[in-house]
């Protein structure tokens, strides 16, 4: 049966504008039908309020309830509202039956594996081997001695590249790799490229973000010895055409690495069909656990490759002249692999061959749709990529009003809901769309509609909240400058000293943090402090460079103080709200003061200290770091200054 989440029941309530009693007994029917809070507040009642009520059907209920109940984690909460997990991209939930495997195997089977004459050990080795045998069958490979265990997609492009580029590469020749690729599939290829002269070539999208084909066949040489290339961008969702690539590719002698780490917890994977030459995913993201994976490339090339770590195991005889090597698939595994981890991921395997990936894709693709149709209702929302063929993730950014995507995960963490934000671990694709980082709803077949809702319903919130708030702030800055000429003329606020000293300000600082216990309270109180920063976002943005490293865009700017020169001011904004509280902090603890006692200040030890540490490695990219690091290079020159 094919799910569908249609709008079975259509209902429609016009509304006459300044008609009361009427507008409130409809309202207060659609509250009993759906619960459904303060709908007034999200709709123009000048207009017909058109209401559509989304029936579940069978499928929804029936097949999300069966599934969902294998997560135990799917029946947890976050934040106090049920968890609704929508960062797959990221990793998957982990079923029952793959927690049982491993708990299984470390209370009843531990053993080191291939060295043991014993029967426990026996028995581990057996149970590795089948899972290399369930994982060989799951992705179509012929000889079980092509599948080498590594710890996940990084692992095995940093093996072929290294091991295979270091073997195979020169200055003659060329790699490509396309523009839409996770850093795990560029960084290693600079390093092959830097390592044996050979040049690094990019296969740009066009602007939404879609390879063409035929830009390839135009880019591609008698040089390039390797395409590399996503199956699926982990940003966009987009489905690449690997047959095509690899036909283009053949045509031309070079070879083709898949990084198939989107692909294979949605699809069927055939690595024989595609014809490609080395495959690679990581266990995680096909519901099993961290640190294990898969590489998967043609026996002939994997013969000839160097090993790529030396060790135990992967040797036939070890001599100080000279070291023999295992040969297939153990040549590869140096060291004792992750044996419980091969054994939970073939049993991940076989869960999913189960549910079936006809069931699992329908499934994704009508999850895809309806979220599709839904985050059309929520203002100012712009989609990212183009619709082609698509895995189940939806990329967007929020414009109108402009909410950083920070700011939105924050927002909807409070609600239960985990998404993703920032760059997705693609910088490059993300300057080629020309934005600083986007948000991720990234869906598995365990999500559902009503969470879908929610989502919506809470960057619909969101949107209403920002809206109203950015209007009072343009009342207010319109109040204020009556008169005083246009705003961009206006100079940057410089803050003044908060405190005589870094010290004293921090004293004062910590008092208001450590009021608070809990981190929900920190974070409100920080967004407090930064909605008494000064708007100068566009001047600053004018200005200078965004600081390096941040999630959200951060503009800072700083100077020695025209008439005190030893000290070092500076003025900072973001487009995240959370990061202009910590602009807030950072201004109250420096700006105005003496260089030399900036440099001095402890500022990681201060954050411990108010208990601010942990929010701020959760959120590492919140350009905190970036932000201290630009002043402390300001506050040096000031130093260096004064010490000539
Ligand atoms: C397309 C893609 N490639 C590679 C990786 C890196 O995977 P891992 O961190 O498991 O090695 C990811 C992870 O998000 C990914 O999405």
């Amino acid at each position: 049966m094919v799910p569908a989440y249609v709008r079975n029941v259509e209902l429609t309530v016009s509304i006459e504008a300044g008609i009361p009693g009427l507008r409130l007994q409809s309202l207060s029917k659609i509250n009993r039908i759906r619960g459904w809070n303060q709908p007034s507040k999200y709709f123009n009642l000048d207009k017909p309020l058109q209401v559509s009520l989304r029936q579940s059907t069978s499928m929804d209920t029936q097949f999300a309830r069966r599934v969902r109940a294998d997560f135990p984690i799917l029946q947890t909460q976050m934040a106090g509202k049920p968890l609704a997990y929508f960062d797959n991209g990221a990793t998957t939930q982990k079923p029952q039956p793959v927690i049982d495997a491993l708990v299984k195997f470390y209370s009843e089977d531990n053993a080191n594996i291939h060295r043991g004459v014993y029967e426990l050990s026996q028995r581990a080795t057996d149970q590795y081997e089948a899972a290399r045998q369930t994982i060989a069958d799951f992705i179509g490979a012929n000889d079980v001695a092509e599948c080498i265990f590594v710890r996940g997609t990084t692992e095995a492009i940093n093996l072929v590249a290294s091991s295979w580029g270091r073997a195979n590469l020169s200055q003659a020749d060329q790699v490509i790799v396309s523009g839409l690729e996770h850093h795990s599939n560029i960084v290693p290829w600079q390093f092959a490229c830097e390592a044996t002269g050979a040049e690094l070539v990019v296969w740009q999208p066009d602007e939404q973000g879609d390879l063409d084909c035929r830009q390839l066949e135009e880019i591609i040489t008698d040089r390039t010895q390797m395409v590399a290339v996503q199956h699926v961008s982990n940003a966009l969702g987009t489905i690449h055409e690997i047959d095509r690539i690899v036909e283009i590719a053949h045509d031309n002698n070079s070879l083709v690495m898949v990084d198939g780490a989107q692909w294979v917890g949605h699809n069927p994977t055939d690595v024989s069909a595609l014809g490609c030459d080395f495959y690679t995913f990581s266990g995680h993201k096909l519901f099993a656990p961290t640190g294990i994976g898969l590489l998967w490339g043609r026996r002939d090339l994997l013969e000839k490759m160097p090993p790529f770590q030396g060790g135990g195991d992967m040797i036939e005889t070890v001599a100080f002249e000279k070291t023999t090597f295992a040969p297939l698939p153990s040549r590869f595994e140096a060291g004792t692999p992750n044996i419980g981890g091969a054994i939970a991921l073939a049993t991940a395997a076989d869960y999913v061959t189960e549910i079936g990936f006809e069931q699992i894709h329908a499934q994704e693709q009508a999850l895809l749709a309806y979220a599709d149709k839904r985050l059309s209702e929520v203002p100012g929302l712009r989609v990212l990529g183009s619709n082609r063929s698509k895995e189940a993730v939806i990329s967007f950014v929020m414009e109108a009003p402009n909410v950083a995507p920070l700011d939105i995960a924050m927002h909807l963490s409070k609600d239960g809901i985990a998404i993703r934000t920032g760059h997705h671990c693609c910088m490059p694709l993300m300057g080629h769309l020309q934005v600083s980082g986007t948000c991720r709803v990234s869906m598995a077949f365990y999500n559902t509609a009503d969470e879908v809702d929610r989502l919506v319903e809470s960057l619909i919130e969101l949107a209403a909240d920002r809206m109203e708030k950015q209007s009072k702030r343009s009342e207010s800055a319109s109040g204020e400058t009556v008169g005083s000429g246009d705003s961009a003329d206006q100079e940057i606020t410089f803050a003044v000293a908060s405190e005589a000293s870094p010290c004293d300000a921090g004293e004062k600082l910590a008092e208001e943090f450590l009021m608070f216990d809990d981190p929900e309270s920190k974070t409100e109180l920080l967004l407090e402090l930064g909605q008494e920063l000064p708007d100068d976002f566009a001047r600053l943005k004018q200005l200078t460079t965004a600081v390096p490293g941040c999630m959200s865009e951060v503009y800072l700017v700083g100077r020695p103080m025209p008439d005190a020169p030893e000290r070092f001011e500076f003025a900072a904004d973001s487009n995240a709200e959370v990061v202009r509280g910590l602009i807030a902090v950072l201004s109250q603890l420096f700006s105005g003061q003496k260089a030399t006692e900036i440099l001095e200040f402890d500022f990681a030890g201060y954050l411990r200290k108010i208990g601010l540490d942990s929010f701020v490695s959760a959120q590492r990219r919140s350009g905190l770091e970036g932000m201290v690091r630009r002043i402390h290079t300001l506050a040096t020159a000031i130093t260096e200054r004064q010490n000539t």
